[in-house]
C-alpha cells in the first residue's frame, strides 16, 4: 500500500488536469508542424490569432491607472461597499429584481459556488444541476463532503427538461429540507444552451409552487460566468425573481473573468435576491463569514477597477463597446462551425452562446485523440467533446466539423 499521510476525508483526493494535457499535447505537435497548423480548442478563454489572450483595452487601462498603494491595501472581508453596489448595477441593469438585494465580494464565480454549498447545504446532503455541467461542480461537492446528482439538461426537442429538473427538485425535496439547484445560463458551459424567457417563467413558477408548501427552503444558484457574452436581452430573467416566497433564495453569481476579461485577478460577488429582509442580512453574515473563514478577503485591485469603470460612464461605455466586437466574433465563429456541422450531419447539443459547443459521444476519449493526427486538439468529457470556440479563430475552425465527424463515422459514438 502506498504511503498516505492525509485525513480520511481527503484520501484519494487527485485529478488529472484533461485541459492542461491537451493543450500540452498541442503545443508539443506545434514544434513539429508549426503553431500555425495547430487549431487548438482546448483553452476556456477568449483567444486572438496568434494563441494569445485577448484582453479588454479598456479594462487594462483602467487597471493600470490605479494607485498601487490604494490596492496594495487589504479589502473589507465582505468586499468594497461600492464594488457591491457596483456588481448589483452591471449584473442585473434595467432589470434588478423587485426584492432586497445585497452582496458578498468572492473569487470568482467559484467562490460564489462553494459559500452557496457550503452554506445552504448540510453535511452529506445532496444538490442538483443539470446532467450536462462544469466539472468542478462535482470537486466541489467531494471536497465538501456533499452530493452531486443531476436531471436531464435537454428535452427530445433539445429544450430546457424542465420537467425533469422539476422531478429532480421535488424527488429532493422529499428526503432534504434545503434543496440547492445549480442552474447555469445563460451560456452554459459545455453546451452553449440557454434557457428562453418562457423556460425561466416555468422554472421560477415550478420552484414557488413547491416553496408555497412550506416544507423546504429553496434555493436557486444562477450561474452567469458567460452572461456578459450573450445576446441583447439576456438578462430579462432577473426580473422574474421579484417577490418570491421567502423560502426561496436565489442566488446569482457574477464573475469579472470572462465579462471583464480578468480571470486571474479572482474577482466576482455572490447576490443573494429575497422578498425577506432577515433572509438577506443572513446571507450577508454567514457568507461575509465564510470569506473570514476561508480566503479572507478578495483582490482589492479588481474591485476597485469594476468600481472606477462603474463610476466613468464613458469608460463603461467604452468596454461594452470593447466586448461586443468580441461577442460578434464568438457569433462569427460558432456559426462556422454549426453550418458546418449540420451540412455534414453531425450532431451538436443545443448551442445559444457562449465559449463552447459541445458534441455528444461515448467515445469522446477515442475520437479526441484521433483527432490530434489532423493536429485537431479538443478537450474529452465523460460524455462528449468540448471545442473551446473561443480559442480559435474562424479561419481554423472552418473544417473541424468534417473532420469530427469523420472521426466519428470511423470509431463510432
Ligand atoms: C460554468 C462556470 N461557472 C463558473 C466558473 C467560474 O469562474 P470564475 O471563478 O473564474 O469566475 C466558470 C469558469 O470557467 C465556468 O465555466
Amino acid at each position: 500500500m502506498s504511503k498516505s499521510l492525509v485525513a480520511s476525508h481527503s484520501q484519494g483526493k487527485h485529478e488529472p488536469d484533461k485541459i492542461f494535457g491537451v493543450n500540452a499535447a498541442a503545443n508539443e505537435k506545434a514544434k513539429m508542424v508549426g503553431k500555425e497548423n495547430i487549431v487548438n480548442a482546448s483553452i476556456g478563454a477568449f483567444l486572438d490569432a496568434n494563441g494569445e489572450l485577448i484582453t479588454l483595452p479598456t479594462v487594462e487601462k483602467t487597471m493600470y491607472s490605479l494607485d498601487f498603494k490604494d490596492v496594495a491595501a487589504y479589502a473589507p472581508i465582505a468586499g468594497l461597499p461600492d464594488f457591491i453596489k457596483a456588481a448589483i448595477d452591471v449584473t442585473f441593469a434595467e432589470f434588478k429584481p423587485d426584492a432586497y438585494i445585497d452582496g458578498v465580494a468572492t473569487p470568482g464565480g467559484s467562490g460564489a459556488i462553494h459559500h452557496a454549498i457550503w452554506n445552504y447545504t448540510e453535511v452529506g446532503d445532496t444538490y442538483l444541476t443539470s446532467d450536462w455541467y462544469w466539472g468542478p461542480y462535482r470537486t466541489m461537492a467531494r471536497e465538501m463532503g456533499r452530493k452531486i446528482d443531476t436531471f436531464v439538461t435537454f428535452d427530445e426537442n433539445g429544450n430546457f427538461n424542465l420537467k425533469a429538473c422539476l422531478e429532480k427538485v421535488q424527488e429532493l425535496a422529499r428526503v432534504q429540507k434545503n434543496v440547492l439547484l445549480i442552474i447555469n445560463s445563460p451560456a452554459h458551459n459545455p453546451t452553449g444552451f440557454s434557457l428562453t424567457f418562457e423556460e425561466w417563467e416555468q422554472l421560477v413558477a415550478g420552484l414557488k409552487e413547491l416553496a408555497e408548501k412550506d416544507e423546504n427552503n429553496i434555493i436557486l444558484f444562477v450561474d452567469i460566468a458567460y452572461l456578459d457574452f450573450t445576446p441583447p436581452g439576456s438578462r430579462k430573467f432577473f426580473k422574474l425573481f421579484s417577490k418570491l416566497p421567502a423560502n426561496l433564495l436565489v442566488i446569482v453569481a457574477f464573475s469579472m473573468s470572462k465579462g471583464y476579461t480578468m480571470y486571474g485577478y479572482r474577482t466576482g460577488c455572490m447576490i443573494g435576491i429575497s422578498s425577506d429582509k432577515e433572509v438577506i442580512e443572513e446571507f450577508f453574515n454567514v457568507n461575509q463569514y465564510s470569506n473570514r473563514g476561508t480566503w479572507s478577503n478578495g483582490t482589492r485591485s479588481g474591485m476597485r477597477c469594476l468600481v472606477e469603470l462603474w463610476k466613468n460612464p464613458e469608460l463603461m461605455d467604452q468596454v461594452k463597446k470593447e466586448r461586443e466586437e468580441f461577442r460578434l466574433s464568438l457569433e462569427d465563429r460558432a456559426k462556422t462551425f454549426l453550418d458546418e456541422a449540420k451540412k455534414v450531419g453531425l450532431e451538436v447539443c443545443p448551442y445559444h452562446s457562449g465559449f463552447f459547443i459541445t458534441v455528444p459521444t461515448t467515445k469522446s476519449d477515442e475520437i479526441a485523440f484521433k483527432l490530434q493526427d489532423d493536429n485537431i486538439f479538443i478537450v474529452p468529457l465523460a460524455r462528449g467533446l468540448r471545442i473551446a470556440i473561443c480559442a480559435i479563430p474562424s479561419e481554423k475552425i472552418a473544417g473541424m466539423a468534417t473532420k469530427i465527424k469523420e472521426a466519428k463515422d470511423l470509431l463510432g459514438g
